[in-house]
């Protein structure tokens, strides 16, 4: 029997090259060998007030970049978390077992904490324990996340050993699956690409937007006129290339070191080589954003499909704990 695979992101609207390059490629890679699940999480969006305005639109741009880079509905079951709500009861049972002092010193708690300091909610402790009730509500072996959720991680297999040793052997310890993906640097070229800081590409944007906010980036400091030599070691151009042209990249490091090529022309093929692969799914979201209610179906059928496993394992839960 194929491996379970469950991840889920919160709504951020739409994708950029960073979450592709990290993420999104990976789940549809993971699509071949596994039986996988991959949930927006809306609920999780509410534990910070600045996510809360527009969710819904979020989300189904988010979904449509999915779509469009291949999450594939046949095969894999995509949803929305608050749209399958037996999360919220298997949430509720988990607290139950859960001891306060674990959640409270869950680094990323304490982050959340002295970030929103006028808003250190209950539901914000309970995070992990919310997506703990994710990925166990589906019984799920692996996890696909970035390095920053492994704490989240460790404190679900705390809470599944606590479970099955006190209600007897019901989940398997989920896995945490680090992606081997590039660390892709915003076009500031100091801080990682992120939607917030506005030094991303999405992935839907036009061919026109690409290059311009391409021409924006910054490249190596010390090249200031044409006739310097450049240090393609220390530009972000340069390691963009890397990723979408890596069929040039010795000889754009050569010209950028013998000063062959200047920045404008360097920062013009990396966008051409950007348009060039995101062409296709570009394309595709095009005809998808354009067929009346696809996304809302897919979600709808996701529910669907994810909330009669869902059901099964509350009914498990309820009676091992004794409701039922
Ligand atoms: N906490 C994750 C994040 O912020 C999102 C998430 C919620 C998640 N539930 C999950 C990830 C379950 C993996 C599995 O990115």
């Amino acid at each position: 029997m194929k491996g379970r695979v469950f991840s889920g992101a919160r709504p951020t609207g739409r994708q950029h090259i960073g979450n592709y390059l990290g993420a999104i490629k990976n789940y549809v890679a993971l699509q071949d060998d596994y039986d996988c699940i991959y949930c927006i999480v809306d609920v999780h969006a509410l534990t910070t007030l600045e996510e809360t305005g527009n969710i819904k639109e979020n989300t189904n741009e988010m979904m449509l970049d999915w779509l469009a880079a291949g999450l594939d509905p046949e095969r894999s079951i995509l949803f929305v978390q608050s749209h399958v709500p037996q999360v919220m009861e298997l949430h509720t049972f988990l607290s139950m077992i859960t001891p306060l002092g674990w959640l409270t010193r869950v680094t990323t708690f304490k982050e959340k904490a002295r970030m929103q300091p006028h808003n250190i909610n209950y539901g914000l402790v309970g995070y992990p324990v919310l997506m703990t009730a994710d990925i166990i509500l589906y019984k799920a072996d692996i996890v696909p996340v970035g390095e920053d959720q492994l704490p989240h991680l460790e404190l679900a297999r705390e809470i599944v050993r606590r479970f099955n040793n006190l209600f007897g052997d019901t989940f398997p310890e989920p896995q945490a699956k680090l992606t081997d993906s590039p660390l892709v640097l915003g076009l500031d070229g100091v801080n990682k690409m992120s939607k917030s800081l506005d030094n991303h590409i999405e992935l839907a944007a036009s061919h026109e937007e690409t290059s311009r906010r391409v021409m924006t980036a910054f490249t190596d400091p010390s090249r200031i006129y044409r006739s310097d030599p450049g240090h393609p070691e220390v530009c972000n151009i340069y390691s963009l290339h890397k990723l979408f042209n890596p069929d040039r990249i010795e000889e754009l490091g050569e010209e950028c070191r013998n000063a062959g090529i200047g920045c404008v022309d360097c920062k013009r093929l990396l966008a051409e080589g950007i348009n060039a692969e995101l062409a296709p799914l570009r394309e595709r979201r095009t005809i998808l954003a354009e067929t009346p209610k696809y996304v809302a179906d897919v979600l709808a059928e996701g529910a669907h499909r994810a909330s009669t496993i869902a059901s099964e394992t509350i009914g498990e839960v309820k009676g091992k704990m004794g409701l039922i």
